[in-house]
């Protein structure tokens, strides 16, 4: 079974990864949490079947098992345009041999620039950094300088802007930060123009900005958008889109291009690199030129990072703004999300879990939710699904797919979620899922205690 690009077939708990379970426990042994970065971690995974990624191609990777998987949320949703994809990793092994870092900017950093708000015209000025969570925080920082106020709204029905203080502190994961800081962050309900208007209201001159993605799992109401557009002008803050997901997974000019609303700031990552660490603030002139020299107001330290304009990850970033336009990736995302969600709810229905097993979302940006007999959100079942689906070949967090999806890999998908389904109908005919565990359920990154 672990002959390397064997594919799991096994349906049954013989399935097993040795050498992952025991790099899982190096890795805990160096690493807090497991891994670098706490969305990956073995607990949000059924017990003893969290693969170790021995390396990846298209939308395939491989355990160190030998197994192969059908991925999908790659990277976090960066890779989606799958893994080492050769016009990506062209434009980066081009630069390598030319020097990464230099004393003063490299020529790239224009060119990049000007890419960039190509691809994103309704920005007039960018910055690059490494992470999303560098770039919203800057929006924060920048829209407090120009406001002079101090509050920061948030949308509350997203789930993650940065791994900063003004963020993590409103998390059940809060542990480090100071309250006088997180008092500082006020939430409004998306899609709620009145409720906004009265947090607008009740804290007079002191919001500084509305931070929001412009989508997520629903689009928003009719009309929205423009109305938080003007809420922000008529209250004196800065609206601030975090496009870290939407960012091409809705067009290529972002989720601002498909709905024709203006941000003052709006932040990118993710999908900007396929994988390579780059992410962007763009927005208006004005604003942004107060992170610069041209302007007799105080300085803001908006942006300045050692490795902010490393001239590779600057190269795949070109390099997949290319590959989205000229390829019309997101009309594929979106394909290929349509077709999957057709088959997962078609296996699902016959299988008799229509109710219990949904796909939520934009095709191009696919969840799944894994819903007890109540039919309200469950952990034990979503261990269940997951088992079946990893034991399938398919390692799925979600079903965020990436343009490398082939058909194959959709049908091999859906058979998948078949056999899952047939494994949950029986669950939940049974009222507990507890026996198909093999473990602990797994368990959401933001909680209080591990
Ligand atoms: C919507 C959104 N904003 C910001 C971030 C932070 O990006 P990064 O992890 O690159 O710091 C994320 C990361 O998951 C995100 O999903």
């Amino acid at each position: 079974m672990t002959t390397e690009h064997a594919e799991p077939t096994e349906t049954s708990d013989e399935f097993r990864l040795p050498r992952s379970r025991l790099a899982n426990e190096r890795l805990h042994a160096l690493i807090p949490g497991g891994a670098h970065t706490y969305a990956k971690g073995d607990d949000q995974y059924p017990e003893n079947l969290a693969p170790v990624i021995s390396h990846g191609r298209g939308a395939h990777v491989w355990d160190v098992d030998g197994n192969r998987y059908v991925e999908y949320g790659s990277g976090l949703r960066s890779v989606s345009l799958g893994h080492a994809h050769p016009r990506v990793t062209e434009a980066v092994r081009r630069q390598l041999d030319r020097g990464s870092n230099f004393v003063r900017p490299s020529v790239l950093e224009v060119e990049a620039a000007e890419r960039f708000l190509a691809t994103v015209p309704t920005a007039e000025m960018v910055k690059f950094a490494k992470n999303g969570s560098d770039v919203t925080t800057a929006a924060v920082r920048l829209a407090r300088a120009v406001t002079g106020r101090p509050r920061v709204a948030i949308c509350a029905d997203h789930p993650f802007y940065s791994v900063d203080d003004w963020f993590i502190g409103t998390t059940p994961m809060n542990a480090g930060v100071p309250a006088a800081t997180t008092e500082l962050t006020v939430a409004f309900p998306y899609g709620d123009l009145a409720a906004t208007e009265e947090l607008l209201t009740r804290y007079e001159d002191e919001v500084a900005c509305l931070v929001l993605e412009p989508a997520t799992l629903t689009e928003p109401p009719p009309g929205y958008l423009a109305g938080l557009r003007e809420l922000a002008d008529r209250h004196g803050c800065v609206l601030i889109f975090d496009e870290m997901i939407t960012g091409f997974r809705w067009s290529e000019a972002g989720a601002q291009g498909l709905y024709g609303v203006v941000p003052d700031l709006s932040t990118f990552g993710k999908a900007l690199g396929n994988g390579f660490a780059v992410s962007a603030l763009a927005g208006r002139r004005d604003l942004m030129e107060r992170g610069g020299l041209r302007h007799s107001h105080d300085r803001v330290f908006l942006l300045s990072t050692t490795h902010g304009a490393e001239t590779h990850s600057l190269a795949a970033a070109m390099a997949v703004q290319t590959v989205y336009t000229e390829e019309g990736v997101t009309a594929r995302l979106h394909a290929l999300g349509e077709r999957l969600a057709a088959g997962v709810r078609e296996a699902a229905a016959s299988m008799g879990v229509g109710d219990h097993v949904v796909v939520r979302g934009r095709a191009s940006n696919l969840v799944f939710a894994t819903l007890g007999e109540d039919l309200r959100p469950s952990q034990p079942y979503r261990t269940l699904f997951l088992r079946r689906l990893l034991t399938g070949g398919v390692l799925a967090p979600s079903f965020v797919v990436s343009s490398a999806l082939t058909d194959a890999d959709i049908e091999h998908t859906v058979d998948a979620v078949a056999q899952a389904c047939a494994v949950y109908r029986k669950a939940l005919d049974a009222g507990d899922p507890t026996p198909w565990l093999a473990g602990r359920p797994v368990k959401p990154v933001f909680r209080r205690l591990a």
